[in-house]
């Protein structure tokens, strides 16, 4: 492991790249990583990346490194294992989006940036888990609204807005068939003072158990300013060693610990100084995707009220 992580210093150096990982990442990537973030907070790294850095490795899913790819255009991204892909965003594609744009009168298209590049370039606006309410209330109310792929952040955006819209049927697996209402009840009782954090991938049920929904930054922005010692966390479980690693004194509880995402999991310590010694798995999307993907984040990233 030392021996990996020497070289990787010496390769990165020498290549003027950056490493990205989101807060699921594996300890050994988190440990590694320039920087670590939600989809929003990487994102606007992303777009920021100067001159001085020709390569961002971008430990994530598949989406995570085409938004990299599309926020910053004349950068090589580089995905340390090309097959780590999100099943929630490849529940849609162009063919499903086409069928559901002709049943409406050119509705507006909200699609969560767990969405394939193409699927973004067909959007009206982007948003992530952050931001999604901010975005829905940012759009015109006299047109159909339909939100894409997850249905458990629609269902919960919509309550919380109060603005009507079409939630398309997707899900991610991870958190809606392993974090479930039956497992945060058991540890509210276990634990009656704890607070209830979780990801509004969470089927609705769990979000309303809970004392706040938040994106995974968020939750470990939360934890760390909040002068509660115990926290109920329902998310991917990869983000309880960012916590214990920022809040040593706190204790955590995961509502499952079968909530692994096996896709960020596929990222790992060898296969990212090998992507990057190489310059392999390097994301490519077309001319016309970038530009037309570009719009809709743009669109979203410009929404001032984060
Ligand atoms: P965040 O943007 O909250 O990190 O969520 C990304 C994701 O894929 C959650 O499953
Ligand atoms: Fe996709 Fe779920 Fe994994 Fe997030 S946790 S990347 S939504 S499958």
């Amino acid at each position: 492991m030392e021996d990996l992580i020497k070289k990787l210093n010496k390769i990165k150096k020498e290549k003027k790249a950056v490493i990205l990982a989101h807060i699921y990442q594996l300890p050994e990537i988190q440990e590694v990583a320039d920087f670590i973030g939600d989809s929003l907070d990487l994102s606007k790294k992303a777009q920021k990346i100067g001159n001085s850095r020709n390569i961002i490795v971008f430990c994530g899913v598949r989406f995570m490194a085409e938004t990299a790819a599309i926020l910053n255009p004349n950068k090589k991204i580089i995905i340390p294992d090309i097959n780590a892909k999100c099943p929630m965003a490849d529940m849609i594609d162009l063919n499903k989006l086409k069928n559901i744009k002709s049943k409406y009168n050119n509705p507006i298209i909200i699609s969560y940036i767990n969405t394939p590049a193409i699927v973004k370039a067909e959007s009206t606006i982007c948003c992530t888990s952050s931001n999604a309410i901010n975005v829905v209330k940012s759009v015109s109310h006299n047109k159909d609204i339909v939100f894409l792929p997850d249905r458990n952040l629609g269902l919960y955006v919509k309550k919380q807005s109060g603005i009507n819209m079409d939630i398309f049927d997707g899900f991610c697996p991870t958190h809606n068939n392993f974090i479930l209402p039956q497992h945060v009840l058991i540890l509210k009782k276990k634990y009656p003072t704890a607070e209830i954090l979780v990801h509004p991938e969470c089927r609705i049920e769990v979000s309303n158990l809970a004392d706040h929904v938040m994106s995974t930054s968020q939750i470990c922005k939360y934890v760390k300013q909040s002068t509660k010692r115990k926290f109920i966390i329902g998310t991917e479980v990869g983000i309880i060693y960012k916590l214990k690693r920022d809040n040593p004194k706190k204790s955590f509880f995961p509502i499952s610990s079968l909530a692994i995402c096996p896709n960020m999991k596929k990222i790992t310590l060898e296969k990212l100084v090998d992507a990057l010694e190489k310059e392999e798995n390097i994301i490519s999307l077309s001319e016309t995707i970038l530009e037309r993907a570009y719009y809709p984040l743009k669109k979203m990233l410009d929404i001032p009220t984060f």
